[in-house]
Parts: structure tokens; C-alpha cells; sequence
């Protein structure tokens, strides 16, 4: 596969390019047909337009590279021409050099408050103009790169994802079928957790990384339903916390036994399952993790709360950040990549709501506790 990506960078960097275009705006012939020779005759590809009407024609049509705006112009000014493109999402890429007359500071002012990137006074010298497009063309086409780059990127991460998703599945069912059919001694069955443990352990990481993406590139909606919330608390526990582990630590939930809330339950499943497996994970065996949820002033809490290490209020202030991981030590000896937090940040936020942290756990010398919030429905 590799191969094949480096054949296509190469096959791509062969390609005969295309001259750059650049449209000139100017209703005034004789004034605009000296920069259109000046560029014409150092390969740039020119095309005019004598007022705004006709320019946005040219944009909607042909794309241009960059636009070299005159702002005195009949129907339609440079100030509306700019204003337009600048407000288009299509369009907003496309460098704006405004043509401007020396000293007009004003002009300069409000074409830059519309978005223009650039300005020329004339007359105009040719070597100033040419070093500006070069300027502009440049890291247009830089920019074009590392968009290129990191959808390709993107793309592969999301086909890795994928593909690895069928046989990750049929692993841990078998080893599932294989632990609960075969008569297997006790050693072997450890044997077999621990293999379960690990492929579900790839499993929610492909899941984070896959949904982290997602939520990064804007693509996801949650789907808030209400949803009772103590219920949920349970479920996890039962279905998505390897039982082995719960063994090891004493989980005390405080809460209601009934608490109807707004929220995307399969989000929010998952933001409990990252915040528990966490307490467990870098907790001492034996030791007592709190759950607690409540409703309270119209919003909703829930808090997960360990012992252990007390983290610093500088590594508090990164331990949503992607990658971040203040101890790459657990007692379980797992280790994770660092993005089961910021799931659940940008979880909680994808559902109007949010997630703080705490170190020491207030009221205990050590500890750690994550609280998560969201809006109750008004009613
Ligand atoms: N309950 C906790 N107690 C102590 N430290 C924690 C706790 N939760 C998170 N941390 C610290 O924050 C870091 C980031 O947590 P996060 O869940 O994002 O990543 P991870 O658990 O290391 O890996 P992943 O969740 O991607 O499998 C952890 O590596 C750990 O150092
Ligand atoms: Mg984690």
C-alpha cells in the first residue's frame, strides 16, 4: 500500500501543470492592460472583468488563482466584489490584492476589514506585482498540499480502521465462544481473558480514534433522546467493563435509582465506560472508586472518582489534549494511546454539555475525580 502512495505522489508530481489565472478587475482598459501584459508574458493564464458582475461570472466559473481588485467600479463596487467572495465559503481561499491609489488609507482599511489579503498602489511597478502573485501562488499551493495530505491521511486512517474492524470482531467472539464452550483448565482460561481483555482493549481504541476524527472534521451529530441515566450507569458496568477488572477495585454508585435525563446514550455509555476503565486502570488494587450522579440548578452531574496519584494543575490543564498521558503506568499494566479522555471531552460537548477535572479529589488527599455536566430539558 505504501508503494502504491509513493507511485501516486510521484505520478501527481509529474503532471504537466497548468499556468496559474488571475483575474483582474478594472473597468478601465488603459489601465489594467500593462499588469495583463506583465503577466501574460510571464506564463500567468489573465483574465478581465470591467465591473463586479462580470468578475463574480469569472469567479463562479473559472476559478481564478488570485484577483487583483480595482474598488471604483460601476454596478457592483470592489468593496461589494470582496465582501461577496470573502463570505462565500467556496470562494473565501481565493487571495484578494486590492488596487488601491497611494495614501488612501480609508480604501485600504475597509477592503481589509472585508477580508482582502493584500493591497497595490499605483502606479504600479511590475517586479512589485509579479513578487506578489509569486507571494500569493505559493502558499495557495502549500496550503493545497497539506489540505491533499491530510485528507489522504484521513482517508487511510478511516480505511485502516475499517478493514481492521471485521477481523477484531471475530477474535473476540471467538475467544468469547472459546472460554464459555471448551472445557478449559484455569490456566487456560486466564489465558483466554487476557486475550479477550486485549482485542476489546484495540477495539476501543480503533473506536476512539475513528470518533475523534469524526468529531474533529464536524461529520457528527449526537442523538439526544432521554434516557435514564442510573440505568445506563448500570449497564455499563455489566456489559462494558470486563468483569476481572471490576474484581479488582470496590465501585460504590451514589445516585438515584431512577434519573431521566437528555443525552446521546451511546456517547454518553461510552464516556462512563473511558472514565471507569480510567479509575481502574490507574487506581490500587482493592481500592474504592465513587460514582455519583444528581440533578441540580437545571443541569445534570456525574462524577467519577479514584485514588491514586495526585495529577498537577499544569498536567490538569493538558489531560484532554489528544495524545496526552501525565503516566503511561497503570496497575493493570494496559496501555492506552491517550484519547479516551479527549473522547469524552469533545463527547460532552457534542451534546451541549461538558467535563472538568479535579486533583486531589476534593475532600481526600489524593485522587483524581472527572465530573461530567449536561443541561437538563426545560419542561
Ligand atoms: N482516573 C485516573 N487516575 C489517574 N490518572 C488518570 C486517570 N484518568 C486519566 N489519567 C491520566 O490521564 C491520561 C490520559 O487519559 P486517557 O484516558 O485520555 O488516555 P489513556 O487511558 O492513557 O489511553 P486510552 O484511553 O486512549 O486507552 C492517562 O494516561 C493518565 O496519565
Ligand atoms: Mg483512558
Amino acid at each position: 500500500m505504501i508503494l502504491g502512495l509513493e507511485r501516486m505522489t510521484v505520478l501527481e508530481s509529474t503532471k504537466a501543470k497548468k499556468p496559474a489565472t488571475i483575474l483582474i478587475v478594472d473597468d478601465e482598459e488603459n489601465s489594467f492592460d500593462v499588469r495583463k501584459r506583465v503577466l501574460e508574458s510571464n506564463g500567468y493564464r489573465v483574465l478581465t472583468a470591467k465591473n463586479g458582475l462580470e468578475a463574480l461570472t469569472h469567479v463562479e466559473q473559472k476559478s481564478p488563482d488570485i484577483i487583483l481588485l480595482d474598488i471604483m467600479m460601476p454596478y457592483m463596487n470592489g468593496f461589494e466584489v470582496c465582501e461577496r467572495i470573502k463570505s462565500s465559503p467556496k470562494w473565501r481561499d481565493i487571495p484578494i490584492i486590492v488596487i488601491t491609489v497611494l495614501n488612501d488609507t480609508q480604501t485600504y482599511i475597509r477592503a481589509i476589514d472585508l477580508g482582502a489579503d493584500d493591497f497595490l498602489t499605483r502606479p504600479i511597478e511590475p517586479s512589485a506585482l509579479l513578487a506578489r502573485v509569486r507571494g500569493y501562488l505559493r502558499s495557495r499551493e502549500l496550503s493545497r498540499e497539506v489540505e491533499r495530505v491530510s485528507r489522504l491521511k484521513q482517508d487511510l486512517t478511516d480505511m485502516i480502521i475499517h478493514d481492521l474492524r471485521g477481523p477484531l470482531s471475530s477474535v473476540i467472539g471467538n475467544i468469547d465462544l472459546l472460554s464459555m464452550t471448551a472445557n478449559l483448565d484455569s490456566e487456560a482460561k486466564d489465558i483466554a481473558e487476557h486475550a479477550l481483555n486485549s482485542a476489546l482493549q484495540i477495539k476501543k481504541m480503533l473506536q476512539d480514534m475513528l470518533e475523534v476524527e469524526k468529531m474533529e472534521s464536524g461529520s457528527f451529530a449526537a442523538n439526544m433522546e432521554i434516557t435514564d441515566i442510573s440505568d445506563l450507569i448500570k449497564k455499563v458496568l455489566e456489559y462494558r467493563i470486563s468483569a476481572s477488572e471490576l474484581d479488582k477495585v470496590k465501585v460504590n454508585l451514589h445516585g438515584p435509582d431512577s434519573l431521566k435525563q437528555s443525552c446521546d446514550p451511546e456517547l454518553l455509555s461510552r464516556v462512563v465506560q473511558n472514565l471507569v476503565t480510567n479509575a481502574i486502570k490507574f487506581s490500587a488494587a482493592g481500592s474504592e472508586i465513587n460514582i455519583r450522579w444528581h440533578s441540580e440548578n437545571e443541569s445534570f452531574f456525574m462524577g467519577v472518582e479514584n485514588h491514586g496519584a495526585v495529577i498537577e494543575k499544569k498536567q490538569q490543564e493538558r489531560i484532554f489534549d489528544k495524545y496526552f498521558q501525565a503516566s503511561k503506568e497503570s496497575r493493570t499494566g494496559q496501555k492506552g494511546i491517550g484519547l479516551g479522555l479527549t473522547f469524552c471531552k469533545m463527547a460532552m460537548e457534542a451534546q451541549g454539555g461538558n467535563i472538568q477535572v479535579s486533583s486531589p479529589v476534593p475532600g481526600w488527599d489524593d485522587g483524581i475525580r472527572f465530573e461530567v455536566q449536561l443541561p437538563c430539558p426545560s419542561n
